[in-house]
């Protein structure tokens, strides 16, 4: 290994806790409460959170388990770690992929958590106090496509994201986020509970809760399985970045099962919090990207107290997109301090601008600009379905195959404790997934959004 650090100064987790609080400060962000009801509004509701689920157990957890296998039986980073995982330097390219994906990610989700924190400010100026619906949707697409105000948080953002890797101190905002994120958590819970006590909630719990079968086809199938990799950060090394520094005590499968229980109840609050007021509003649960920002203050209006709420809500959403941030660009800056033999300090910056300026045309895809720019996010949406629907399914892909077929199976075995592999059900079963089901289940969903069974 070229890098500077090596296994011993590398440092673990110290505890259960904290572990569990970084994978899932990763999986829980914009990914829950922004993308998962815009995505469900526009596939169809009660059937794309079906086929969620069930992707969600058939390939997401286990995909999980065998990204914590890597990560944490080679305590590197991701291309280190895949060049391991496979016993030769081509594993490495999966890893760098997922680099490239990471840029990619934080160039977007700079965009959409700059959003959220001029939602902080607007709510702050009391500004959606006494609205209608068709008011406060508007005030959203005049701040996007203002472009100034959009570019200025994005950059704020980013900044703040860099300046935590940089000087290290992400344990020190776990510290805050063990708190903040329960916090999070309740709000969205009275949220919730607001927005089903609404006059006509019952139509939004429909829409979410029961499945409308007509409207399943393959695209709805590649959405839902591109957000399950969004949603639980997986494909693209940051849980295998994440469980290089776990310590061996910790029970892998558990782990996956737990960050990934969170994710989901996180996901469906904000679907149940979201939806029956998108229909006690006769909002269009389709809206897009947008739903969540003109949806949420809508709900808070109808809240005692709604404008303290709006701002400690959207300060939350703003730590919940730091906590995911922070994980997309430590998989930048790992890959960059240990395999490119750049320093920690160098690779945080020159890894968080790059992204930053994909992201300015990202921000400005929303800014329609004589000859430049329609205004339709054609570019956002190129680089949201380039990397959760393409880039990291098939990330994820390569790492199920590398861990089902190349990797040595008694590393397997050792880093789930398993002791007799001949008779142990679990352990066969889980075999089974990663060298059958999921990546068949992938290359097929794979082949037909691309037609190729019609
Ligand atoms: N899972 C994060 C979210 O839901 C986004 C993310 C994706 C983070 C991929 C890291 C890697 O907001």
């Amino acid at each position: 290994m070229k890098g500077k650090v090596n296994k011993t100064t590398r440092g673990s987790f110290a505890t259960t806790f904290g572990i569990i609080a970084a994978a899932a400060g990763s999986a829980i962000g914009l990914g829950n409460i922004w993308k998962f009801p815009y995505e469900a509004g526009q596939n169809g509701g009660g059937a794309f959170l079906l086929i969620y689920l069930v992707i969600l157990i058939a390939i997401g957890i286990p995909i999980m388990m065998a990204e914590f296998i890597v990560g944490r039986s080679s305590h590197k980073n991701p291309v280190g770690a895949l060049k391991e995982a496979s016993r030769s330097a081509t594993g490495g390219i999966v890893g760098i992929m997922g680099v490239i994906a990471a840029f990619l990610i934080l160039a977007f989700y700079s965009t959409v958590a700059g959003w959220t924190m001029h939602y902080v400010y607007l709510s702050v100026k009391n500004v959606f106090a006494g609205l209608s619906p068709e008011e406060i949707n508007l005030v959203f697409k005049q701040f996007i496509a203002g472009g100034y105000a959009p570019l200025f948080w994005q950059a704020v953002f980013m900044i703040i994201t860099v300046g935590i890797v940089l000087l290290g101190v992400e344990k020190g905002i776990e510290r805050y986020t063990k708190f903040l994120m329960p916090l999070l958590f309740l709000f969205l819970l009275i949220l919730c509970v607001r927005s089903v006590t609404l006059p006509n909630s019952i139509q939004g719990l429909k829409f979410l809760f029961v499945p409308n079968f007509t409207a399943i086809n393959t695209q709805v199938i590649l959405n839902a399985l591109g957000q399950v990799f969004f949603s639980l950060s997986l494909g693209m090394g940051t849980m295998i970045t994440y469980s290089s520094y776990f310590s061996d005590k910790e029970n892998l499968t558990k782990t996956a099962i737990q960050v990934s229980v969170l994710d989901t109840i996180v996901a469906l609050l904000a679907g149940i919090a979201i939806f029956p007021a998108v229909f006690a509003m006769g909002l269009n649960p389709a809206e897009g990207t947008g739903l969540v920002f003109g949806v949420l203050p809508q709900v808070f209006n109808a809240l005692p107290g709604g404008q303290i709420f709006a701002v400690l809500f959207f300060f939350l959403l703003v730590i919940a997109a730091l906590t995911s941030s922070i994980s997309l660009l430590e998989v930048i800056t790992a890959y960059s301090c240990e395999e490119l033999n750049i320093t920690r300090k160098a690779s945080t910056l020159w890894g968080g601008l790059l992204s930053l300026a994909v992201g300015v045309f990202v921000t400005l895809s929303f800014v329609p600009i004589e000859g430049l720019s329609s205004g339709n996010a054609i570019f956002f949406d190129f680089l949201d379905n380039l990397t959760s629907n393409i880039m990291l399914p098939l990330g994820g892909l390569l790492i199920v195959i590398i861990v089902g077929w190349i990797m040595d199976p008694k590393i397997i075995e050792n880093q789930l404790r398993v002791e007799n592999p001949e008779t142990n059900i679990f352990y066969k079963t889980y075999r089974l997934i990663i060298r059958y089901l999921a990546p068949i289940a992938i290359f097929m969903i794979f082949l037909s959004s691309i037609g190729f069974f019609k």
